[in-house]
């Protein structure tokens, strides 16, 4: 589960301070209008200290999301990189969740953002795992959401900005309140987008299917290291239009996310995949990638930043 406990020391406007000094006013305008730009990174106990995983990748599509929304950040990629393994010694943590998070402040009332200071924090918090524990053994079950995923013509769906966060918000309240741990969304064509923060694979006949980017789907860097992971494990991956029956006749079914990292799904609509079990494929994508991640494998070692 997601154990998240207040941290001692924020990075905000290039200084660490204290948590309770790390506020917003009540005009901020991505508040109001959802005009933000976020990342959730993780970083991991190592051998060598904690390391952040993929830290400059996701530095670059937070910077890329700001640009795209108009938002100038006051500091360079390398000072943001600065700041995020500061954060982590700061609050003397081995290993944490962190969240980059650039918006637009305190402003006049209305839609045009131009008159709000960007602003830009990084928070660092402890955090188990996104599911129970046990879960990424047993699978999670997840449910088809009533809820469509933002279309690429409205808001693009492969930044992560804070505001389009309530089209995950309501379909990840459906799934839990019908007691499901997880929503999968299909885009405005039915076809199978992701969930509210994971990308999807799935399984078939030892091969792995996954949708393209075309799909309306944030361009996971978990999917894309596990792509590469499971390439390089010699499996056959290719980014394929899937729709609803593909996921219900799947061999395997997995997800993958910073928060979630390779979590295993156990049934669909109460339908189980297969025998309900975790697969053997998503068995070796999982610990591989739990390898690469903790600085277990020397091939992988390019994606740590050490703090
Ligand atoms: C909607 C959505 N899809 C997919 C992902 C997985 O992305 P990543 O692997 O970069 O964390 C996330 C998490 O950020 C997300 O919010």
């Amino acid at each position: 589960m997601f154990e998240s406990k207040k941290p001692k020391k924020i990075w905000m406007n290039g200084k660490i301070i204290d948590s309770e000094r790390a506020n917003v006013h009540i005009m901020t305008h991505a508040l109001h209008y959802g005009t933000g730009v976020f990342e959730g990174i993780r970083c991991y106990k190592t051998i060598q200290g904690p390391a952040i995983f993929r830290l400059r990748d996701h530095l670059i599509r937070l910077e890329n999301g700001s640009k795209f929304y108009g938002m100038k950040i006051p500091y360079s990629l390398n000072q943001i990189e600065t700041a995020a393994k500061e954060v982590v010694h700061e609050n003397k943590l081995e290993e944490c969740y962190l969240r980059p998070i650039v918006f637009r402040g305190a402003g006049p009332i209305g839609v045009d953002p131009t008159n709000a200071p960007v602003q830009i924090a990084i928070i660092a918090i402890n955090m188990g795992k996104y599911f129970d524990e046990k879960k990424m053994e047993t699978g999670i079950t997840c449910m088809i959401s009533s809820w469509r995923r933002i279309n690429a013509k409205i808001i693009p769906p492969h930044i992560k900005a804070t505001g389009q966060y309530i089209n995950s918000v309501l379909a990840k309240t459906e799934a839990k309140k019908a007691g499901y741990d997880e929503a999968i969304m299909l885009n405005i064509n039915e076809r199978i987008a992701e969930g509210s923060g994971e990308n999807i694979f799935i399984i078939k006949n030892k091969e792995i299917f996954t949708p393209p980017i075309s799909e309306d789907i944030l361009a996971g860097i978990t999917r894309n290291s596990v792509i590469q992971i499971a390439k390089n494990e010699k499996f056959v991956v290719s980014e394929r239009t899937l729709i609803k029956e593909d996921l219900y006749s799947a061999d395997e079914i997995f997800m993958t996310g910073t928060a979630a990292e390779v979590t295993p799904v156990k049934s669909i609509d109460g339908k189980n995949i297969d025998n309900g079990v975790r697969g053997p494929i998503t068995t070796i994508l999982q610990k591989k990638y739990l390898d690469a991640v903790k600085g277990l494998d020397k091939n992988y070692m390019n994606w740590l930043t050490l703090v």
